[in-house]
C-alpha cells in the first residue's frame, strides 16, 4: 500500500467522492470511537465504504466503522468520517492524514474532530464532553510530525503557525451552545501519544505536569494537516475514563466504549448546534 501520496493520488480520491454526490461539502466531521451513532442523524445520506475509496486506510480497530456518509445535518452540507486511522495501527503518518487532504481537494473549510479521550485533569468525570483549546504535540517533538518531509506548497507554507489551531470563533459557538443546552462542557489541552498501550501511572503524572487535560491517540495529526491546508478546527473530545494517577484501576477499550456511548449524546447535541449556529451554503456541484 502507498504511503507517500501525490495531489493527483488525492484527486483521484475525491474525484470518486464527487463523482456520487450532488451536495458539496462545506464541513467535515471526523468521528471518534463509539460515537457513530452521530452519523445516523445524516440526512439522505449517500454512503461511500472506504474500501470503494482507492488508497485510503481501513481502519482495523473494533469500534471503528469505515465510511463517508455525505449528506445534510442542521442544514448543513457535511461529510462524515465514520471510522479513522490510527498511528498505532502500523500507518504512516501521510496515511493517518490523508482524509483531510482529500476533504481539502474538496474543499472542505470547516473540520469538526472529535475523539475519546482519557481524562488527565483530576476535576473530569467521564460522560462529559471536552472543548479542545490546544494541544501538545509531544509526538511532534519526538519528530514525527505528519509534515515531515518535502512541503507541498499546493496546502501551505513550510512553517505553518500554530498559535491558533483551535479556531476561536468555533470554540466560542461550542461554549454558547452549551451553554444553551445546559451541557457541561470542560476546556483544556489534548495531547496524542501513538499508543496502543494506554499510559502508565508515571506517564500519566508527567502529562498532568505538562499541563495536559485529556490523553488519546488521535486527532493531533489531523488537526496541524488540517491547518496546514487552511482549514478552521473545532475540536471535541469525549472523556471516556479518568486517568489512575497511582494504577488504582485499569483502564480498558470496553471501557472508553461503553462511556462512548453515554457521549455519543452529548455530543451530538452540541455539534448539532455548533452546525445550526454555522451560516449555511446550500452550494451543489454543477
Ligand atoms: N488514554 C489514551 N487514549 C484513550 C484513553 C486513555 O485513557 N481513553 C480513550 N482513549
Amino acid at each position: 500500500m502507498k504511503t507517500k501520496y501525490t495531489i493527483e493520488d488525492m484527486d483521484r480520491i475525491a474525484d470518486e467522492i464527487r463523482s456520487r454526490i450532488s451536495l458539496y461539502p462545506q464541513i467535515g466531521l471526523i468521528l471518534g470511537s463509539g460515537l457513530g451513532p452521530l452519523s445516523e442523524a445524516v440526512e439522505d445520506p449517500i454512503i461511500i465504504p472506504y474500501h470503494d475509496l482507492p488508497g485510503w486506510p481501513l481502519s482495523t480497530v473494533e469500534g471503528h466503522a469505515g465510511e463517508l456518509v455525505i449528506g445534510k445535518l442542521e442544514g448543513q452540507n457535511v461529510l462524515v468520517m465514520n471510522g479513522r486511522i490510527h498511528y498505532y495501527e502500523g500507518y504512516e503518518m501521510s496515511q493517518v492524514t490523508l482524509p483531510i487532504r482529500v476533504m481539502q481537494r474538496l474543499g472542505i473549510e470547516i473540520i469538526v474532530v472529535t475523539n475519546a479521550a482519557g481524562g488527565v485533569n483530576q476535576d473530569f468525570v467521564p460522560g462529559n464532553p471536552m472543548l479542545i483549546t490546544d494541544h501538545l504535540n509531544l509526538l511532534g517533538m519526538a519528530g514525527v510530525n505528519p509534515l515531515r518531509g518535502p512541503n507541498m506548497d499546493e496546502f501551505g507554507t513550510r512553517f505553518p503557525d500554530m498559535s491558533q489551531a483551535y479556531d476561536r470563533e468555533l470554540q466560542e459557538l461550542a461554549r454558547n451552545v452549551a451553554r444553551e443546552l445546559g451541557i457541561t462542557l470542560y476546556e483544556g489541552i489534548y495531547v496524542c501519544l501513538a499508543g496502543p498501550t494506554f499510559e502508565t501511572p508515571a506517564d500519566l503524572r508527567f502529562l498532568l505536569g505538562a499541563g495536559v487535560d485529556a490523553v488519546g491517540m488521535s486527532t493531533v495529526p489531523e488537526v496541524i494537516v488540517a491547518n496546514h491546508g487552511g482549514q478552521r478546527v473545532l475540536g471535541i473530545s469525549g472523556i471516556t475514563n479518568s486517568s489512575n494517577l497511582y494504577g488504582e484501576a485499569e483502564t480498558t477499550h470496553e471501557e472508553v466504549i461503553e462511556t462512548g456511548l453515554v457521549l455519543a449524546p452529548k455530543m451530538m447535541s452540541l455539534i448539532r448546534g455548533v452546525l445550526r449556529s454555522l451560516p449555511s451554503k446550500a452550494d451543489t456541484y454543477s
